[in-house]
């Protein structure tokens, strides 16, 4: 098969052109960075997790009304999806102190927050995603009050649904990120609709009992079993894949892995 046109390549996933107009190609990779990409690393097997986990969340989100970027699972490590015109905000919701907000407001990891509480930061990795207000997006014109509202309606949303959806596997979702674009239908009409991908690693989740890390915490903090937490969360949630479920990482030979 032609090799598609890469689009863009990011530090977790590839975007190649779709198949057909208004549509792509993402691949999730196996590579992993944190702290605004001064640690690096590779989780064997994570791009193929991230895609069914991330699959999974969105089929879900959309049965209960999300509008999503997602089309439909093309193999392991890629999915289609519709072009968005990305929104350069990361919509963050918190829902227990960790990370960053924990760090910056010196409020104990663990601790439950009185709400949910919903931050912005401006997706540049130069500047090392600062956080901004609703001010700051409006002024510089990231996104109107309008796409803003129509984002946290549904980041709400999500956080209810997920929240819901993981404690029923035992997971407690801690905080997590979205990412929303822009979609134009054939009349020039606009929605917002959630984009990128939802998996472990953008979101933190803890095991319900023993408070347990199992996300890309483990990879930040040097926690070790990285790849073992990812693989739990697939398997709580029912779609572990039998290639990652073996420990032949190589997968079958008859039946080759995409690779980049
Ligand atoms: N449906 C979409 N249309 C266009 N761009 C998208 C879509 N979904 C995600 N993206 C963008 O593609 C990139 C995905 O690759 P990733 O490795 O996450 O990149 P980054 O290093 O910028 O986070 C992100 O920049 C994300 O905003
Ligand atoms: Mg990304």
């Amino acid at each position: 098969m032609a090799r598609r046109r890469r689009i863009y390549e990011g530090k977790a996933k590839v975007m190649f052109e779709g198949p057909e107009p208004g549509t792509l190609v993402q691949y999730f990779k196996d590579d992993a960075t944190a702290f605004n990409n001064q640690k690096k690393g590779v989780i064997n097997g994570k791009g193929v997790l991230n895609n069914r986990i991330s699959e999974f969340i969105m089929l879900r989100l959309a049965e209960i009304g999300i509008p999503t970027h997602f089309i439909r699972a093309l193999n392991m490590r890629e999915q289609l999806v519709r072009e968005v015109e990305i929104i350069p905000i990361e919509v963050v919701v918190r829902n227990v102190a960790a990370g960053s907000l924990s760090k910056r407001l010196g409020i104990a990891e663990g601790t439950a927050l009185p709400r949910s509480i919903i931050e912005y930061y401006y997706k540049n990795d130069e500047l090392g995603d600062p956080m901004v207000s609703e001010e700051h997006i409006t002024a510089f014109g990231w996104a109107t009050t309008q796409d803003l509202d129509d984002m946290v309606g549904l980041t709400v949303r999500v956080n209810d649904y997920l929240s819901g959806l993981f404690l029923g596997v035992g997971l407690k979702l801690i905080d997590f990120k979205l990412e929303f674009g822009r979609l134009f239908d054939e009349n020039g009409d606009m929605r917002i609709v959630l984009a990128d991908e939802i998996s472990p690693d953008n979101c933190r989740l803890w095991d319900s009992k023993t408070g347990d890390k199992l996300d890309k915490d483990r990879f930040r903090q040097d926690l070790g079993n990285v790849r073992e937490a990812y693989q739990e969360v697939a398997r709580r949630l029912g779609v572990l894949p039998a290639e990652v479920e073996s420990e032949d990482t190589e997968g079958d030979p008859k039946n080759p892995r995409v690779v980049n």
